[in-house]
C-alpha cells in the first residue's frame, strides 16, 4: 500500500512531491496540517489553515493514457468517503466536491515531465474538515464540521485512499468509463443550463452528458460542444 509522510507545516504538498519526485516511491502520500503556499487550479491560491485536510499523492504509472481521469477518480472517492458520514455531496465537473453549492473539496493534478516523457503525476486534494474560519477562502465553502460531521482526519484520508487505490488500476487501464456511472449519479447538472469558464472565455449551454472520456458535452446555441477543461459556473 501507500507510504504516508506527515508534516506539521509545508508550503504545499504538491510542491513537496514535485521537488522530491525522483527519490520517492510510486504511491507516496504527503499530508500536512497547514500549507503556507497552497495552490489551486489555474494558478489560484488555496487557503490552507489548520483544521483542513491537505494531501497529495505521487503516482508513477507505466501507462499514462488516462491520467486526467485519475483526478476525477479522486473527486469521486472524496465524495463517496463523505457519504459514509450521512451527508449528500455532489460532484461539480471536473473535480470539485460540493454540498448545497458550497465547496467541500478541490483537487489539483500536475503531470511531471522528464524530457518529452510523462514520468508521473501528483494529485492533491484540499478537504474542508474543521477549519475555524472559511470566510478567507474566497468562494462559498463548507466544512464537514459545519455540516455536523466530526471526524478523525486520518480516518477520512484512509477511507479516501482505500477507495482510490481500489479503482486505480482499472481507471489507468480503461479510463473514465470505469467510474462513469458512479460519477454521473453524483453530477446533478445534466439537463441544466450551465456556463463553463476557461480563462476569460465562457461557454453557455445545456449540460447534455459526460462522455466516456470524461469530457463535458454541452448543447450550445451553436450546436454540440465538447468541453475538455474549465470551471463550471452554475
Ligand atoms: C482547486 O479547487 O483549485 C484545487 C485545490 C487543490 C488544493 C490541494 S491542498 C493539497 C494540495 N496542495 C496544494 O498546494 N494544492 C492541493
Amino acid at each position: 500500500m501507500s507510504n504516508i509522510l506527515y508534516f506539521e507545516t509545508l508550503d504545499s504538498t504538491q510542491t513537496y512531491l514535485k521537488q522530491h519526485f525522483n527519490e520517492l516511491n510510486d504511491k507516496t502520500v504527503v499530508v500536512t496540517e497547514e500549507q503556507t503556499a497552497g495552490r489551486g487550479r489555474f494558478d489560484r491560491q488555496w487557503v490552507s489553515q489548520p483544521g483542513g485536510l491537505y494531501f497529495s499523492i505521487l503516482l508513477k504509472p507505466q501507462k499514462t493514457d488516462f491520467l486526467a481521469n485519475l483526478t476525477q477518480l479522486l473527486a469521486l472517492c472524496v465524495c463517496q468517503a463523505a457519504e459514509k458520514y450521512a451527508i449528500q455531496p455532489n460532484l461539480k465537473w471536473p473535480n470539485d466536491v460540493q454540498v448545497a453549492g458550497k465547496k467541500l473539496c478541490g483537487i489539483l493534478s500536475e503531470a511531471i515531465t522528464q524530457g518529452d516523457k510523462i514520468a508521473g503525476l501528483v494529485i492533491g486534494a484540499g478537504v474542508n474538515i474543521a477549519q475555524k474560519d472559511l470566510s478567507k477562502v474566497g468562494q462559498p465553502a463548507v466544512s464537514l464540521r459545519e455540516l455536523g460531521v466530526n471526524i478523525d482526519k486520518q480516518d477520512f484520508l484512509q477511507t479516501v485512499l482505500d477507495l482510490f487505490f481500489d479503482s486505480y488500476r482499472a481507471v489507468l487501464a480503461e479510463g473514465f468509463s470505469v467510474i462513469r456511472p458512479a460519477y454521473k449519479e453524483r453530477f446533478p447538472f445534466l439537463g441544466k443550463q450551465i456556463a463553463v469558464k476557461n480563462g476569460t472565455a465562457a461557454v453557455t449551454g445545456i449540460a447534455q452528458d459526460l462522455s466516456p472520456e470524461g469530457t463535458l458535452l454541452l448543447h450550445t446555441q451553436r450546436g454540440a460542444q465538447e468541453i475538455l477543461i474549465g470551471d463550471l459556473i452554475v
